[in-house]
């Protein structure tokens, strides 16, 4: 999947996939398994470091997560990151670490959020040919100025983000958390791809955490998210057997030892 190949789908009619992933072997199981598109997201702050939100992840952390799952990827596109403050504070250095991502980490694009305040940044970054994905709506790095993570309403500033994104140079946005009919107006205002998480079936495509779907991830349940497996009950019920048959002795077997 390359960014042309993304951008294209939404002409074609074709919906597309992205998951999150922050480490090989799980990019490897998402890119055999056929995902578009694999975001190293700054979400691996509560799923992987345990923190109650995205703030602390640092560039070096995308870094070095980008790096895993460029490991394990054939196919997929690869997005990542730019966590918190490390875009914000002016256009070049945006491009830096957008750059570092890339070059770095193998990322293929970068993803970072919000809508006209986000306008220089993704000039910046697209300037150097580098792809930007926006992510508007609920902006989970805004936590503190939102009060929570909370479905995000205002229809005027939704659409105002959306075209200030496509006019910046994005080659897709993440919409997340707003109203279906809100997003189905994003989707039809926009060329470039909307991919939405909590945002409806009208999307051009849909992302969500993969530790969430996955039922690997229980801290948190928004209600958008669908559990597709519970991998995290499967784990529990593989430990327990484990753990019984040391203390029974039943493992290792003879097929698991060597004999001399
Ligand atoms: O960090 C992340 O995983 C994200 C998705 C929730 C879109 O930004």
């Amino acid at each position: 999947m390359t960014v042309p190949e993304f951008m294209s789908a939404k002409k074609r009619g074709v919906r597309l996939t992205m998951l999150t992933a922050y480490d090989y072997t799980l990019a490897r199981l998402l890119d055999d398994a056929g995902v578009d598109a694999i975001l190293v997201g700054d979400s691996l702050g509560m799923v992987m470091q345990g923190e109650p939100n995205s703030l602390r992840v640092t560039l070096d952390e995308m870094v070095y997560h980008s790096r895993l799952v460029a490991r394990g990827v054939r196919h997929s596109l690869i997005v990542s990151d730019l966590p918190f403050m490390t875009y914000q504070v002016s256009p070049q250095q945006a491009l830096e670490n957008a750059g570092r991502l890339l070059k770095e980490g193998g990322a293929h694009a970068v993803k970072l959020e919000g809508g006209r305040r986000s306008v220089a940044a993704i000039e910046a970054i697209v300037g150097a040919d580098i792809p930007v994905m926006g992510h508007i709506g609920l902006t989970p790095q805004s936590v503190h100025r939102l009060g929570g993570f909370r479905v995000q309403r205002d229809q005027k500033k939704l659409l105002d983000d959306a075209l200030a994104i496509e006019k910046a140079g994005a080659f897709a946005l993440v919409v997340e958390c707003v109203p279906v009919e809100m997003a189905e107006k994003i989707r039809d205002s926009v060329k470039i791809p909307a991919i939405g998480i909590g945002a409806g079936v009208g999307c051009d495509g849909q992302v969500l955490v993969t530790h969430d779907m996955l039922g690997l991830f229980n801290d948190l349940k928004p209600r958008f998210v669908k559990k597709y497996a519970d991998v995290g009950a499967a784990i529990a019920e593989a430990v327990d057997s484990y753990c019984r048959e040391v203390r029974e002795g039943a493992f290792p077997g003879p097929e698991h030892s060597f004999r001399s």
